[in-house]
């Protein structure tokens, strides 16, 4: 049997590096809250590049970028968030979706974390009755962690997207892996990206996929970035 060396699944198993340590300790820091921290200005400037976005916030954790992405999007309690059965955070993440977001779930039975636009549709489009609340985002997880890395193919989450345009629901991208995703189909990580109005970028996979401690980004419109400030607080 082949043995494993090089780990990359997760951030708890790659371990952080001396060097990485010590780029960490003499990075120049400033005001952040202003907009003066020189190295998370390039770092978020890097990332918009490479996911073609507009703008970003830097936070601590994948579980804060997923808790503030859906509470940016959530307008009243027991809003519906659709996603996988299996996702991350509906599994894990402490029943935040819950307990911060104050929203409800709809969880779909998807393949190894995978669902198609039809079996969202229904729940996608207009509720037909006043009393039934109302689904704002739809969120996929690029490649799925407890699907064991199955990846989105670009149609469906296209597919997915153009039924939330027509319908005003917003898509999320949890990105934990997307460089994973990007690295086993060569598709452009913009391409994955340009479908949601969310995507957790560069960071998540510095964590993930990489050697890197904590640190996410949430990258988003110049619109949609400060949201993310004001719920974060
Ligand atoms: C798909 C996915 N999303 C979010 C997270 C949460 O990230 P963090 O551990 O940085 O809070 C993880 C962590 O494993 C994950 O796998």
């Amino acid at each position: 049997m082949n043995k494993i060396t090089i780990d990359y699944f997760s951030d708890t198993n790659t371990g952080i590096p001396l060097d990485i340590r010590n780029a960490m300790l003499s990075a120049e820091v400033g005001n952040e809250v202003a907009g003066e921290d020189p190295t998370v200005s390039n770092l978020l400037d890097k990332v918009c590049k490479l996911l073609g976005k507009e703008a970003a916030i830097f936070l601590p954790s994948g579980t804060m970028c997923n808790v503030i992405a859906f509470k940016a999007h959530i307008e009243l309690p027991g809003d519906y968030i659709i996603l996988d059965e299996t996702s991350h955070p509906l599994m894990t993440q402490s029943g935040l979706i819950g307990g911060l977001v104050n929203a409800n779930v709809i969880p779909i039975k998807g393949n190894r974390g995978i669902f198609t636009a039809q079996q969202i549709k229904k729940y996608v489009e207009a509720p037909v009755l006043r009393n039934i609340p109302r689904s704002r985002l739809v969120s996929l997880e690029q490649s799925t962690n407890f699907g064991g890395g199955a990846v989105w193919s670009l149609e469906e989450i296209e597919s997915i997207s153009n039924m939330c345009k027509a319908n005003n629901v917003a898509m999320h991208l949890d990105g934990a892996r997307l460089f994973n995703a990007h690295i086993a189909t060569k598709i452009p990580l913009k391409e994955y990206c340009k479908y949601c109005n969310y995507s957790p970028g560069l960071g998540r996979w510095l964590q993930k996929s990489g050697k890197f401690p904590s640190n996410s980004s949430l990258n988003a419109s110049v619109t949609l970035t400060p949201c993310f400030w004001q719920v974060s607080i």
